[in-house]
């Protein structure tokens, strides 16, 4: 079960760019207003919920029938064919008037991933990639960095919104701060994973996540090169929450160190 892949490329470009027109016309703007979700950092803005609302009135309207879970709506199970709708990745950004977000949409059929797009309207960078087609940023194709070792790398991760879950972020940071040239923590899985695909950073991990914050990056990020993985090696599961993805090159240098954590 799946649906024409150009009709999807088509579609998923156009809600992007209708959502990355709503975000940038609020972003900065006195007209945005917050209310905290699951803590005071886990916060739900009127512009997620209006951007989320016309991303689905395209999806539906041409993509009719496919699954949509979006992060700010009621949601059903995942079935078989899906699409993961993050109308605003980066809501912490984008409320403190910080650049750095993105809207995200990924497609999945049986469980694999085949489309997603990724756009940071203020940048205007969007990535896009379909399986087995290869990655694009602008439309321009993208691969990972060439860097082979972690002391020529700079790496992503993010924090959790459950503070309980602060100690194995920070003592993976410590095993890896130290051996590495800079670790970022941007507050958007959806870009961090775009940067990486476009060589702009050799590796990323992360817990805690939803299948619509890296639904559409993973996508991405397979297509421009990266190795995909749960953050102990096994294979990757999008409903796990949690993900190591890098340029390949790093990954089983990073997976020696997050071991060492749990030492
Ligand atoms: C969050 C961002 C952040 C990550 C969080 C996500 P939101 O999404 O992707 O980088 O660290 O785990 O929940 O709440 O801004 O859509
Ligand atoms: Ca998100
Ligand atoms: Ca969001």
């Amino acid at each position: 079960m799946s649906t024409d892949l150009n009709r999807v490329k088509d579609t998923f470009i156009a809600a992007a760019l209708e959502a990355g027109k709503i975000l940038k016309e609020h972003f900065r703007s006195e007209k945005v207003e917050a209310k905290t979700k699951s803590s005071s950092a886990d916060l739900v803005t009127n512009v997620d919920l209006k951007t989320q609302e016309a991303v689905i009135r395209i999806l539906s309207r041409d993509l009719p029938g496919v699954q949509i879970i979006g992060e700010e709506k009621e949601n059903e199970e995942a079935s078989d064919e899906v699409i993961y709708l993050d109308p605003l990745d980066g809501t912490l950004n984008f409320y403190h008037g910080q650049r750095q977000f993105a809207v995200s949409i990924g497609y999945w059929v049986n469980r694999s991933p085949v489309a997603g797009v990724v756009f940071n309207p203020v940048d205007d960078d969007l990535f896009f990639a379909i399986c087995g087609q290869g990655a694009f940023r602008n439309g321009r194709p993208i691969r990972v960095s060439p860097y082979r070792l972690l002391s020529q790398s700079v790496l992503a991760t993010g924090w959790p919104y459950d503070k309980k879950e602060l100690p194995r972020v920070l003592k993976s940071l410590e095993c890896l701060l130290p051996v590495t040239q800079e670790v970022r923590v941007w507050g958007t899985a959806a870009l961090a994973l775009g940067y990486l695909a476009a060589g702009a950073l050799e590796g990323y991990w992360e817990w805690g996540l939803y299948p619509w914050d890296i639904a559409a990056g993973v996508v991405i990020a397979r297509e421009a090169g990266c190795r995909i993985t749960s953050i102990d090696g096994g294979p990757f599961e999008l409903s796990s929450g949690a993900v190591l993805a890098t340029n390949g090159h790093v990954h089983e240098e990073m997976l020696g160190y997050l071991k060492e954590r749990e030492a």
